[in-house]
């Protein structure tokens, strides 16, 4: 499975943070955005990933990620030229999909939980139309929104309606066979200018070949867009890795429990940090690996 993360958009929700800065490279606590959602990609196991951005990001985005190589991945860049919707990420990422399935992730987008990681990988190993991962709010208003039956089908997928049919989020993690690219480019630019991948979902809900994964009330799920929560993913970040010593999205951990390097790599990669406190915890993990 090939991955893309959109990692795009003008951040005018958050100026002048991202005046000149990507809105995908600010601090999450003590790492960039952008880590969190490389780090979903990476724990269900997808090691091509194609990274959307600005023009005017893309080479800040690169000089921190590079070709991916030093945590056993593939990264590549692309420009999108204007935001002009999520589902563009598909015309645009087309060749890198080529005739494989994709996930796509938000860059802005937090998930942290118990069993997760398991659960990206049991879904990424089969998809058959597309796999969305729904989580409750109490403001559906803000996102697409997943009506749904007792049953847990999927009966409708609506983008930021007036008057939501449930709170149930459809989350920025989609998973979808090939023909995602030409559901792609068959929709219609939505009333406000854009591909809605709302839009896209709802076709795969038409044909019946739609599933949710709910992400229950244990799971959390963030939006990392507003100014609020943005500081409150950094509190909760802080909390839980002081609490529990560990670190959330280190991407060179999570390349090497993977599999993706070996532990002589990870002890190099812990060297590039020095002495700083990330340095110190990819030690203590490839002591413990050791
Ligand atoms: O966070 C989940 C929500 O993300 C979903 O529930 C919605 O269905 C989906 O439309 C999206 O809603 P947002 O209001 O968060 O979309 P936004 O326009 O803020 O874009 C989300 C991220 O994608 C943001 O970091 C910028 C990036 N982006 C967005 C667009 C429209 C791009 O890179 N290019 C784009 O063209």
């Amino acid at each position: 499975m090939r991955g893309i993360l959109l990692a795009g958009g003008n951040g005018t929700r958050l100026r002048p943070l991202t005046q000149v800065l990507s809105k995908q490279l600010l601090p999450v606590y003590d790492k960039p955005m952008v880590y969190y959602a490389l780090s979903v990609l990476m724990l269900a196991n997808i090691r091509d990933v194609l990274v959307i951005s600005s023009g005017a990001h893309i080479g800040l985005l690169r000089a921190l990620l590079g070709d991916g190589a030093r945590v056993g991945m593939n990264i590549t860049y692309a420009e999108q030229a204007k935001p002009n919707g999520i589902a563009e990420a598909f015309l645009i990422g087309a060749d890198h999909i080529g005739d494989d399935n994709v996930a796509l992730i938000l860059g802005d987008n937090f998930f942290y939980g118990d069993n997760f990681s398991a659960t990206l990988r049991t879904e990424a190993a089969d998809v058959d139309g597309c796999v969305l991962f729904g989580h409750k709010v109490t403001d559906p208003e803000r996102y697409g929104v997943a009506e749904v039956d007792q049953d847990g089908r999927l009966l409708t997928i609506e983008e930021k309606p007036l008057r939501p049919r449930s709170n149930l989020a459809v989350t920025g993690l989609y998973f979808y066979d090939n023909k995602v690219v030409d559901i792609a480019k068959n929709i219609q630019v939505s009333a406000r200018g854009e591909l809605e991948i709302s839009d896209v979902n709802q076709v795969y809900v038409e044909q019946g070949r739609a599933r949710l994964v709910t992400l229950g009330r244990g799971f959390a799920w963030l939006d990392t867009g507003t100014r609020d929560s943005l500081l409150q993913a950094s509190q909760y970040v802080q909390m839980m890795e002081q609490r529990q010593g560990l670190r959330i999205a280190c991407i060179e951990e999570i390349a090497l429990r993977m599999g993706f390097i070996d532990l002589a790599a990870c002890e190099r990669l812990a060297v590039e940090f020095g002495n700083s406190d990330y340095g110190n915890y990819l030690r203590t993990v490839t002591a413990d690996l050791a």
